[in-house]
């Protein structure tokens, strides 16, 4: 591979949207950030300055950075975060990943604003597994709220009680023509009829998993993840936050605008978030005066779809690009993912809403956990995260009175290539939501996926062990479980967490050790020398 340089300037920058100006940070100035394209075995060096007054750091999201955790990006997990007036220099390669990825803040909800594409394509002159598009197009959906959501995060901190929802879903930065000032313009796709194009679709939302459609045009599913699927046909992509999702649509109409949306996908909507975010595509040559095709949207709670929509997704698992499950297993382990309330004598209500895995609300630690880890240093974490639940209930049924999470920074340990196999058990404590657990480090297999308590007896008997999808971010099911196989062939801290921001921010996130193997090429590599120092 080459070598690709970008610079990165975080920096404040005003923006209007929805009839209002804020400033917001920014990278290079622009909201959403820059796409960054590189092919895949290529070695990526970002410089990144940090102007603003936040602590900042950089996550790759997806990009496995085997060997070269120092580049991973979560604060406190990989890296002290980059402080004020400081650089460093993220250094990684892309090795066997093409496909669409992204970056993004991973500090605070510093991500609302700061994130971007990042394209892998393949290697020069290796063909998709699909049909070559005419064009491609990046289409990042997120979130926007009118006031500064660093504020909003602390004062929810604070409260114990929820935070605002957005004010607005955006599509590549636009809220759509209706929403707000009358004159804001929404983005255009601009297609040529008979063509086809490749969009790569990022859900960057901070707490939002999305529904995407476009009127009057059919999406053939080839890529989730940066990872190739057997090809399927949908009218509706449901994509949670973390998730990447690639389709190709054929332009088979003659002319026409075509309502381009997308809107929440919430099972039990406790707050209310109508938002739809629009766009246009539109067909070059139709007059200006045409009316726009419309599609109606699924509701929020349009649970069987979004099941049936992830059920579809299958590797290609063809001679080029196997799927390669581990079928012995080492560790097995089963995780419950939970929200639920702990007492807070100076909030609102007397208590907190707070999130755990098996029970333990994460502590995030004063110096990052690979630095403790790679120096030896002792009294940052211990190694004693629970494999299996501590306390065990019916976990889809009434929560325990007075159920308490305990605290800690604590790790899971695994032996170099050692396997796991990790169930992850949503529990209905408060409201039953899906979680995108997303797992850095690794790709792994969602060999399974049900409703109820995980049975490990019949379960376990139809996994799919064959052409699993494979992904970096799953979605948990409300009241369900999700069972994923991985090989831990990555030395390293690697970071576990709901994707869903405010559920990362309550502690529902956990991170896995993964110990040097025999020879040097199974090892860590050292820190670069300009890694922050806390
Ligand atoms: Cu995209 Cu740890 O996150």
């Amino acid at each position: 591979g080459d070598f690709v340089m970008f610079y990165i300037q975080v920096v404040m920058k005003n923006a209007t949207k929805l009839c209002s100006i804020k400033p917001i940070v920014t990278v290079n100035g622009k909201f959403p950030g820059p796409t960054i394209y590189a092919r895949e075995d290529d070695t990526v060096l970002v410089k990144v300055v940090n102007h603003v007054k936040y602590n900042v750091s950089i996550h790759w999201h997806g990009v496995r950075q085997v060997r070269t955790g120092w580049a991973d990006g979560p604060a406190y997990i990989t890296q002290c975060p980059i402080q004020p007036g400081k650089v460093y220099q993220y250094n990684f390669t892309l090795t066997g990943q093409r496909g669409t990825l992204w970056w993004h803040a991973h500090i605070l909800w510093l991500r609302a604003t700061v994130h971007g594409a990042l394209v892998i394509l393949p290697k020069f002159g290796v063909p998709y597994p699909f049909p070559k598009p005419h064009k491609e197009q990046v289409i990042l959906l997120s979130e926007w709220w009118k006031s500064d959501t660093e504020a909003i995060i602390n004062e929810a901190l604070k409260s114990g009680l929820a935070p605002n929802v957005s004010d607005a879903h955006t599509i590549n930065g636009f809220s759509g023509p209706s929403q707000g000032c009358a004159l804001q313009e929404g983005f255009t796709v601009k297609v040529q009829p008979g063509n086809t194009y490749l969009l790569r679709i990022i859900n960057a939302a901070l707490n939002d998993e999305l529904f995407f459609k476009i009127a009057g045009h059919k999406f053939t599913v080839v890529e989730v993840d940066a990872t190739y699927t057997k090809p399927f046909k949908t009218d509706t992509i449901v994509i949670a936050p973390g998730q990447t999702t690639n389709v190709l649509i054929t332009a088979n109409h003659a002319a026409g605008k075509y309502l381009v949306a997308a809107s929440p996908f919430m099972d039990a909507p406790i707050a209310v978030d109508n938002s739809t975010a629009i766009a246009t595509l539109y067909y070059l040559g139709t007059l200006d005066s045409t009316i726009t095709t419309l599609t109606s949207l699924p509701p929020k709670n349009a649970t069987t779809l979004a099941t049936s929509f992830t059920d579809n997704l299958r590797s290609l698992n063809s001679k080029k690009y196997p799927a390669r499950v581990p079928l012995k297993i080492d560790h097995n382990l089963l995780f419950t993912v939970s929200l639920g309330i702990n007492s807070c004598p100076t909030c609102v209500n007397g208590n907190r809403v707070v999130a755990d895995i098996n029970n333990v609300t994460f502590v995030m630690p004063k110096i990052s956990l690979l630095q403790a880890h790679f120096f030896n240093i002792k009294g940052v974490f211990t190694d004693d995260f629970p494999g299996n639940p501590p306390v065990v209930y019916n976990f889809t049924g009434t929560q325990p009175t007075n159920f308490e999470t305990t605290k800690g920074t604590r790790v899971y340990r695994l032996a170099y290539n050692s396997t796991v196999q990790l169930v992850l058990q949503d529990t209905g404590m408060i409201a039953p939501e899906n979680h995108p657990i997303h797992l850095h480090g690794f790709n792994f297999f969602v060999v399974g996926s049900g409703q109820g308590n995980f049975n490990s007896k019949n379960d376990t008997k139809r996994f799919n062990l064959v052409d699993p999808v494979e992904r970096n971010t799953v979605g948990v099911p409300a009241g369900g479980w999700t069972a994923i196989r991985f090989r831990a062939d990555n030395p390293g801290v690697w970071f576990m967490h709901c994707h869903l921001e405010i559920h990362t921010t309550w502690g529902l996130k956990m991170a896995f050790v993964v110990d040097n193997g025999k020879t040097q090429n199974e090892s860590l590599l050292p820190p670069p020398s300009d890694i922050p120092k806390c």
